[in-house]
Parts: C-alpha cells; sequence; structure tokens
C-alpha cells in the first residue's frame, strides 16, 4: 500500500495505524479542549503525529502556529471545508494561523498558470474561508515567497533521488517540477518557525490523510538537517552530536543547555555524546535548536499533524471536483444541489414498507454522513435522527428534504458572507 497524495482513492483508515505509524488521535487529546467540536467528538479527526506538543502549548498557553495548504484547482467542496472547521477553531484557541495556497504545487502538478492559479484561489476558497468564518490570519502564495522555496532547496539536499521513489512512486518520465513539489511543501510547512515569522515553535499540520507521504518526508528533512540528536531510553537521554565540525564546542553548549534542565550523567567526548536526565524534552529540543542556528544551521522542530477523514461523495467515494454530479460545492446553486441530495446514495430500503418494517443503514448513507459533518452540529439531534433511521420511524424522503433545507440555508448564508468578504481580502492577503 502506497499513500499518493495526487490521485483519488478510497482509505482503509483502520490500516494507517500499522502500516505508516499514525497515532490514533484518542478522546484523552482534545476531552479538556473548550466546546470540543464535531470532528474532534465524531471521531473525523482520526489521527495524528506528534500531537502532544500541540496539546502541551494550548494547556500551557505557550506560542505555537498552525499551518495548512490548499490546492487552487476546481471549485471548494464540503471535503475542503473541515480543515478550515479546524483552523477556525484553533485561531480562537490562540494559534498563529497560516495559510499557503499551493500555486506552484498547482503549476506542477495541475496544469495550471499561477494566474490562474491565484484567481482560483481567492475565488473559490479564500472568499469562502473568510465567509466560513476565519478571522485575519496571513495567507500567502508559494510562488511568491522566497524563504520557502529556499528551504525547499537548501533542505532538498538531504534527500535523494531513491528516498523520495520510495515515497511518492516516482518513474522516470515524472516532470522535475512534480518532483519538486513535496520539498516546496516541506518550505511551507517549516519555513514558519523563522525569525521572520515568530521563530522555533511547535507547528501543527491539520490536513486529509493524503497527505502523510508530505508530513513524514517534511519530518525526515527537518531531522536530518539537525547538528544534534535526542534519544531517550528508559530514564536517561541521550543528546548527540551528529556533525564532525566544533564537535567539542557543540558539547559544550549542549552541556550548559543541559544544566538549566535537568542533570548530567555522563559526557563522553569520543562518542559524541552527552547523557543525561532531563524531564522537559520538548524544550530542551528546542533550546538545542536555538544552539545549533548560531552554528548557521537551518534547524527546525519536528512539525505535528493531524489528519481527517474523507468526506464521501453523494455516491459512495470519495468527494473530488472530478466527478462534479456527485459532490456538493460550497457555490452550488439551490436547484442543482436538490439534484444531487434527492439523487444521493442512503441506507433506505428498496420500499417504504420495508423500511418502516427493518429499518435504514444510517452508516451506509451519505445524507447521514452529511449531517455529521458538520451539517447537524448538536449530538442529540444528530443521536434522534440515526434512532429514528434505524427503527424505521423516519423515511429517506423526509431526511433528504430536511438535508436540503439545511443546507439551503447554509449556501444562502455564506453566499451573503462572501460577498461581504470581497472588501476583507487585504486582511489576509500581503
Ligand atoms: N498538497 C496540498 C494539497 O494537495 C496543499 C499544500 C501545499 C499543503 N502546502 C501545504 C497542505 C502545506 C498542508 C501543508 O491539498
Ligand atoms: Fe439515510 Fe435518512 Fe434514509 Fe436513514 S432515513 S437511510 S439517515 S436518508
Amino acid at each position: 500500500m502506497i499513500i499518493d497524495p495526487w490521485s483519488s482513492q478510497n482509505y482503509e483508515y483502520e490500516k494507517l495505524f500499522e502500516n505508516f505509524g499514525i497515532s490514533r488521535f484518542e478522546r484523552e487529546m482534545w476531552n479538556d479542549f473548550p466546546s470540543p467540536p464535531f470532528f474532534f467528538r465524531r471521531g473525523i479527526v482520526f489521527g495524528h503525529r506528534g500531537f502532544d506538543v500541540i496539546r502541551n502549548s494550548i494547556k500551557n498557553g505557550k506560542p505555537w502556529a498552525l499551518l495548512t495548504g490548499l490546492m487552487p484547482s476546481g471549485k471548494m467542496h464540503f471535503g475542503h471545508k473541515i480543515v478550515i472547521d479546524q483552523a477556525i477553531y484553533y485561531q480562537k484557541l490562540g494559534a498563529d494561523i497560516n495559510i499557503a495556497v499551493a500555486d506552484m504545487e498547482a503549476y506542477a502538478t495541475r496544469g495550471y498558470s499561477l494566474k490562474e492559479a491565484e484567481k482560483i484561489a481567492i475565488e473559490e476558497y479564500i472568499l469562502n474561508y473568510i465567509a466560513l468564518g476565519l478571522k485575519p490570519c496571513r495567507i500567502y502564495f508559494q510562488s511568491k515567497n522566497h524563504h520557502v522555496k529556499d528551504i525547499a532547496y537548501l533542505l532538498s539536499k538531504k534527500s535523494n533521488l531513491s528516498q523520495v521513489n520510495a515515497i511518492y512512486g516516482f518513474s522516470g518520465s515524472t516532470n522535475m517540477a512534480h518532483v519538486f513539489a513535496p520539498f516546496i511543501q516541506t518550505g511551507d510547512i517549516l519555513h514558519v518557525q523563522l525569525e521572520e515569522y515568530g521563530g522555533l515553535r511547535p507547528t501543527l499540520v491539520p490536513v486529509g490523510v493524503d497527505q502523510d507521504p508530505h508530513i513524514r518526508f517534511c519530518r525526515d528533512l527537518a531531522s536530518a538537517n539537525r547538528l544534534y540528536s535526542i534519544i531517550p531510553k528508559e530514564d536517561r537521554v541521550g543528546i548527540f552530536v551528529k556533525v564532525d565540525d566544533n564537535i567539542k564546542e557543540l558539547l559544550d553548549e549542549a552541556e550548559e543547555v543541559i544544566k538549566g534542565k535537568g542533570s548530567i550523567l555522563e559526557r563522553k567526548d569520543d562518542y559524541k555524546a552527552i547523557y543525561a536526565r532531563v524531564d522537559d524534552l520538548f524544550s530542551l529540543d528546542k533550546e538545542l535548536a536555538e544552539v545549533e542556528r548560531k552554528y548557521d544551521a537551518y534547524s527546525f522542530l519536528l512539525p505535528s499533524s493531524t489528519y481527517h477523514r474523507f468526506i464521501s461523495g453523494l455516491d459512495g467515494n470519495k468527494m473530488s471536483s472530478s466527478r462534479p454530479q456527485y459532490a456538493l460545492f460550497l457555490s452550488d446553486e439551490k436547484e442543482q444541489m436538490r439534484k444531487k441530495i434527492m439523487a444521493a446514495k442512503t441506507g433506505g430500503k428498496i420500499s417504504a414498507e420495508e423500511q418502516k418494517k427493518y429499518g435504514g443503514e444510517p452508516e451506509k448513507c451519505m445524507i447521514y454522513e452529511l449531517f455529521t459533518y458538520g451539517i447537524i452540529n448538536d449530538d442529540k439531534e444528530l443521536e434522534e435522527i440515526y434512532g429514528d433511521c434505524k427503527n424505521g420511524k423516519m423515511l429517506c424522503g423526509q431526511c433528504k428534504k430536511r438535508a436540503y433545507e439545511l443546507i439551503s440555508n447554509f449556501l444562502d448564508e455564506l453566499k451573503e458572507k462572501r460577498e461581504q468578504a470581497r472588501d476583507m481580502l487585504n486582511e489576509y492577503l500581503p
């Protein structure tokens, strides 16, 4: 199994934990956050890498950054909305929000010009983000940010063709701009830790699970570029210098840092190592990265990620703009939307009679899935629908009508806000 970020595949989510080492996003991760949103409560955000660091920053009121990206291709649909729902929530919790417009990736992999990509990004995505409630934050274009491109280029030295081919399955005929897209994405993710953008701090990248290869790749590059590595072992931790220059100085510097954080057990210059007892590994890591920067190293802390499940299209496969008849777009006209809803795959029985007798199957129903993805926010209301469907009290016609009305109100309101959003664009774009 390989995850291809540029294809539209269906995922067996259970396998991702074992095959790729994604951690489960358990209830304990968010239970005590203020008003936990539907995407946590309903398991839509289901996996993560290193979210504990973000969790600690939230709990302790420490600064952290969120960075995510949008691919300016096609129209924005309900599947794209979930990442912005998350950004809006974290923004309320105090995160510094950064959004990359992946115009270089759209150029490299979808054949858009940068100009076309810019237009799509603004008209289809950014206006909707503002309309959905994203407050002023930083939105930038990959092609216009030289820090992003510098990181991509400089860190590419830590990688080679075999590595990218193993992750992405590129072939001899893959164009080089496409091959370079993951490096640019690494630039997106890491550049927020440069001094110009707030410095070394925890960074969360909330994405759909198709983006995990980029996250793995970025984390590999970030750690390959460090001068120190920290390896915890039972009750002690080993701090190793990974380079051949300035070894003594780097060990001296590390000693200083460790003294402020715990106690040194042993220093072994011939192993380029210090063994110590330290409680707060994250802050040790951060201060060591600061030392590295004094030595001109391009050092970054490992970014964290969360993964959300994709919303299904109305036919039950992944929602995608390439199959518009089964996707719900944020700019759909009501009549268009009504037709799609009415034709959606449900978990209903072939006749009303049978359904009354045996009940429906909300687990297999696209209308029910839409409800869970935020169309209905109240858990009690959702439970009621589930129960009424299961025991045959409610029929699909009724249920679809309800979905139509709710979505129709939502789209009306959004359209109005989208019009007002245009005047606010300059609070988001540089
Ligand atoms: N590759 C992402 C997509 O296809 C877009 C993207 C670009 C991105 N840079 C990013 C996502 C950084 C998260 C973080 O949708
Ligand atoms: Fe889906 Fe509603 Fe029909 Fe149940 S009654 S299968 S939830 S549309």
